[in-house]
């Protein structure tokens, strides 16, 4: 073979490689983009922006809407009593539709001073800290928070008030897009907890302890918490913070 075929020959074998080793090369090399893909599978595929029109649907929504009455699987919430707190949409259920255990109340504890203490306080008698600020702004405008251990709310069904958390009541907004099904009943049992505590009498405890009570007065009076103490603890609480 004469030389300068071989010469070209073997530049054209040099030349071929030199794609070979520019793809090696991207797709090993740090990129912020997307790597060079030899087959691309459906990474890269047309698709419609939030807020843009499609020119696809003839009504020019890019989201087809669910057939109306469409429930996705595991979200029927066929219980009444446990997503609603209403007995077939009509009357507030007056009994807990779950278990109500120490751990549910535990539970219902620690959800209730998240979501409900900033306003109701920790006790529950209305002078949290939201209450607070507001009466010091005194804008006239604020509806204070009711007291959960009144007797308003004992009176009410225990659907009342897990209606009211998913709902909101009057000035109180809605709190069902923030807190599960359980959680709300969790802390519609700490609310009734809360409503033992704050009304219970010397009758309500075990003889034993009644008896014990009674033989030594309380070192410290349990009245109203004093003005600016919006824990609403008792005062004997407070001294051992
Ligand atoms: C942003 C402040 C705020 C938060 C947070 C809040 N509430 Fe209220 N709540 C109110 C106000 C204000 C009222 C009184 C509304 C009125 O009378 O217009 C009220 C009223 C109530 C009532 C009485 C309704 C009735 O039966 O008349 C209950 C029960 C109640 N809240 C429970 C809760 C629970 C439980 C939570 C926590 C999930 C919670 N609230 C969180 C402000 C709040």
């Amino acid at each position: 073979m004469p030389r300068p075929i071989i010469y070209v020959l073997l530049v054209l074998v040099a030349l071929s490689l030199i794609p070979v080793g520019l793809m090696y090369k991207s797709r090993v090399s740090p990129k912020e983009g997307t790597r060079l893909q030899i087959v691309y599978d459906m990474d890269h595929q047309s698709y419609v922006k939030p807020q843009t029109k499609s020119e696809f649907f003839a009504d020019g929504q890019s989201m087809r809407l669910h057939p109306s009455g469409t429930v996705a699987r595991g979200q029927l919430q066929e219980n009444s009593e446990f997503y609603r707190g209403v007995i077939r949409d009509t009357t507030y259920t007056e009994v807990f539709p779950l278990e109500v255990t120490a751990e549910v109340v535990d539970r219902g504890q620690e959800r209730f001073e998240i979501f409900c203490a900033p306003c109701h306080s920790s006790s529950g008698n209305g002078a949290g800290m939201v209450h607070a600020r507001a009466t010091a702004l005194a804008e006239g405008t604020w509806t204070p928070p009711t007291d959960l251990t009144s007797q308003t709310v004992v009176d009410r069904p225990v659907g009342h008030i897990y209606h009211t958390i998913t709902h909101g009541i009057r000035n109180m907004p809605a709190y069902g897009p923030q807190i599960p099904p359980k959680d709300r009943w969790a802390i519609v049992a700490y609310v009734r907890a809360l409503q033992l505590s704050r009304n219970a009498t010397l009758a309500d405890v075990s003889p034993d302890v009644r008896a014990a009570l009674e033989a030594e007065p309380p070192a410290v009076s349990v009245a109203a918490p004093p003005a600016g103490d919006t824990t609403g603890g008792t005062p004997t609480q407070n001294q051992g913070e």
